[in-house]
């Protein structure tokens, strides 16, 4: 038997639409059918419909989810997350509340660096059964797929054993990880002051590894004046492009307009973070097609003010993408449906427009529109029963995670254990 019918779902929040990324007015339409039901065969979506549509259709021998009354929609895909590292920064964490700046620590030899320390230090085991345990609190969430960074390795074999804990992953069929290159996330210890050497290691022999042994579909670069400099960074980004990778950079967090133009010069995929771009920024992003990911945690654990404008990004038309950016010093959480509220207080976006901003739009960012994101017929069934009767209720009940039941492909991966 491998006929499923999902029912009794208060909304059936399918996300169904043009096979493109939504923009505008389109990310406020969620195509919601109340009291819906879906059909699920081999893992894929048959069929979407009222309850009545589904039990007319569902014949012969089928197993039921009950939804209980509660909103399913599609699984979150978070398309920026750094979800393997070695040890945490929690020391810093407390240093930083207390005053000492994001920069002051990273200029000390902390951030970043700190964490690269650590996760060479750390087996290949001990990093996997590390995120074994992140990969808990992304299903818990709700998360089905997570986009995954390399970039506390910063050398051949501390990138490769990242990116190899990163396929193990895969071999679980757990959550999806979609692995990301990011040898230019920071100039190593051994390297400092010169940053030419370590980008021509970068260039000559990690980027060839990556492509040979399949380990990543992206690159991406942390483009700041203090990290990465633009000339620098597109040393790295153009021979990533010329090996076959795509690229995802990290622009414009604390200096304005510094990366989103080189984002848009490339043709990247997404140009990340964008606290600090302006209009211009927004502008050349639009035109050259680059989606821009927004990723409120990382403003809010930082303990800035200084958020994206959202709302500006969708009056012009761009096609928003919400994720964590889940990591040990910038953004502590793996939780969507906290970003979710972070967009609806400051952002200032609908329920629905981060709904969209979390699921069908990262899935086009990452190149699977095709196959995850919606609840549409033929796409992979990755669903997840939610602990709300309304779909507004995600952003609104904050605090929590609310996911009762996560599946991916048909499979459930997590089921939360209620007492009443
Ligand atoms: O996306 N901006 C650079 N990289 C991460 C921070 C990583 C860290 O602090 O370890 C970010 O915020
Ligand atoms: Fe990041």
């Amino acid at each position: 038997m491998d006929a499923t019918a999902v029912w009794n779902c208060s909304q059936l929040v399918t996300l169904a639409g043009p096979a493109r990324a939504r923009r505008g007015a389109e990310m406020r339409d969620l195509a919601v059918i109340p009291n819906g039901a879906m059909l699920i065969h081999d893992g894929r979506i048959q069929r979407v419909g009222t309850r009545k549509e589904i039990e007319a259709a569902a014949s012969g021998d089928f197993e039921v989810i009950d939804a209980g009354g509660r909103v399913v929609m599609p699984g979150f895909i978070d398309a920026h997350a750094h979800p393997v590292f070695g040890g945490t920064r929690a020391d810093e964490f407390e240093e930083r509340m207390q005053g000492t700046t994001y920069a002051q620590i990273a200029a000390r030899g902390g951030g970043i660096r700190s964490t690269v320390r650590q996760t060479r230090a750390a087996s290949e085991d001990e990093l996997l059964a590390a995120a074994r345990r992140y990969r808990g609190w992304f299903l818990r969430g709700g998360t089905t797929t997570v986009e995954a960074k390399s970039g506390y390795g910063l050398s051949l074999e501390a990138e490769c054993k990242m990116l190899r804990v990163m396929a193990r992953l895969n071999e679980d069929a757990n959550v999806r990880y979609i692995p990301t290159f990011l040898g230019a996330h920071e100039v190593p210890d051994e390297f400092r002051g010169r940053m030419d050497a370590y980008i021509e290691l970068v260039v000559e022999e990690m980027i060839p590894m990556v492509v040979k042994e399949h380990l990543a579909e992206s690159c991406d670069a942390f483009v700041e004046p203090s990290v990465f400099p633009v000339e620098k960074a597109r040393v790295v980004l153009e021979a990533a492009q010329r090996a076959g990778l795509r690229l995802r950079l990290h622009a414009d967090q604390f200096t304005t307009d510094y990366a989103s133009l080189l984002a848009a010069e490339l043709g990247a995929d997404t140009a990340d973070h964008l606290e600090s771009t302006s209009p211009r920024g927004m502008e050349a992003l639009d035109a050259a097609g680059v989606m821009p990911v927004l990723l409120p945690a990382s403003v809010y654990a930082i303990g800035a003010a200084h958020y994206p404008a959202a709302r500006k990004m969708i009056e012009m038309g761009l096609p928003l993408v919400l994720a964590t950016d889940f990591n040990p010093g910038s953004s502590p959480t793996a939780s969507m449906p906290m970003v979710l509220s972070l967009a609806a207080t400051q952002l200032k976006m609908t329920a629905a427009e981060a709904i969209t901003a979390a699921t069908v739009n990262p899935a086009y960012s990452l190149q699977r529109g095709e196959q995850i994101g919606s609840l549409e017929a033929g796409k992979s069934a990755d669903f997840v029963i939610h602990d709300c009767d309304d779909y507004r209720e995600l952003p609104y009940f904050f605090g929590r995670d609310p996911a009762l039941a996560v599946y991916r492909s048909g499979t459930c991966l997590y089921k939360f254990l209620q007492n009443s």
